[in-house]
């Protein structure tokens, strides 16, 4: 048994199906090194490539990553632009490796927003994927909960109008059919790296039940050993969704 296996077996419960991460703190990560901003977010770009290989390597079948928020387009111009370009770069140099791995790739969020060489460049790395059955990697691009919840109202209330939904039979599956996440599992931990203890937007409906973890390491630093230290310590929680911990182990057993 290598020193990573005896590390990582201590633990008892399920693994998480799906992993969700907000990847904060590129631009205190550049600050610290006298560094511009944008030097932050090309470092994040090697934690993402990092993440995203432990995760598919270790069976993780759902990888959400908050990488541009709806907010986040309110940032200075010039600082939008390079993560555009970032994002268009990484996605062109990282698809093929992606596509080697098993790895299915999803975009969620207002996509229509971004460049158009840069929606292209998305969508290609997409298509190239699209028949892969490994880890799902959903990059969430221009996403923010809100904009998701009101597109699906939104939806909902056309097909109401239309006739072809009865308000009254509206469940949870419903919402959830119109979601981007639609047909996945919510996801079973959220990370956030950065240290703020915010969810600043992000998946309101599907983190519900899910397990939240902050840690204060800087997105550029997360690596592969807190990864798999933060699936340790989830492993070892119990989950309890509304009931006694009784219940919960006498299920189990
Ligand atoms: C996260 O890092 C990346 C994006 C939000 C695009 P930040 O750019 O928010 O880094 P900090 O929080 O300012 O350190
Ligand atoms: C959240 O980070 C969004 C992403 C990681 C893409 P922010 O840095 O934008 O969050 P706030 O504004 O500090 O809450
Ligand atoms: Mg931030």
């Amino acid at each position: 048994m290598t020193t990573e296996q005896t590390t990582h077996s201590q633990a008892q419960g399920a693994a998480p199906q799906h992993v969700a991460i907000i990847m904060d703190g590129n631009g205190r990560w550049a600050r610290q090194r006298m560094q511009v901003r944008s030097e932050g977010h090309a470092e994040g770009v090697n934690s993402v490539h990092n993440i995203t290989k432990v995760a598919s390597d270790c069976g993780v079948k759902y990888l959400t990553l908050y990488a541009f928020s709806t907010e986040n387009w309110n940032r200075p111009t010039e600082e939008v632009d390079t993560l555009m370009r970032l994002i268009g770069t990484a996605i062109r140099n990282e698809t093929p490796e992606l596509k080697a791995n098993n790895v299915h790739i999803n975009l969620i969020g207002d996509i229509a927003r971004l460049p158009e060489d840069v929606q292209a460049d998305l969508e290609a790395g997409r298509k190239a994927t699209e028949n892969c059955t490994g880890l799902n990697l959903n990059l969430c691009l221009s996403y923010s909960a809100r904009w998701e919840l009101i597109r699906a109202v939104k939806e909902l209330a056309r097909r109401a109008a239309n006739g072809e939904l009865d308000p009254a039979a509206i469940d949870e599956a419903t919402i959830d059919s119109v979601l981007a996440t639609a047909g996945m599992p919510d996801p079973d931990l959220l990370i956030r790296t950065g240290g703020e203890q915010r969810i600043s937007n992000f998946l309101l409906w599907q983190i519900a039940y899910s397990e939240l973890y902050f840690t204060p390491t800087l997105w550029p630093d997360f690596g592969k050993e807190e990864f798999l230290d933060i699936l340790d310590n989830f492993r070892g929680r119990e989950r309890r969704f509304g009931k006694t911990s009784d219940q919960v182990k006498s299920e189990q057993s």
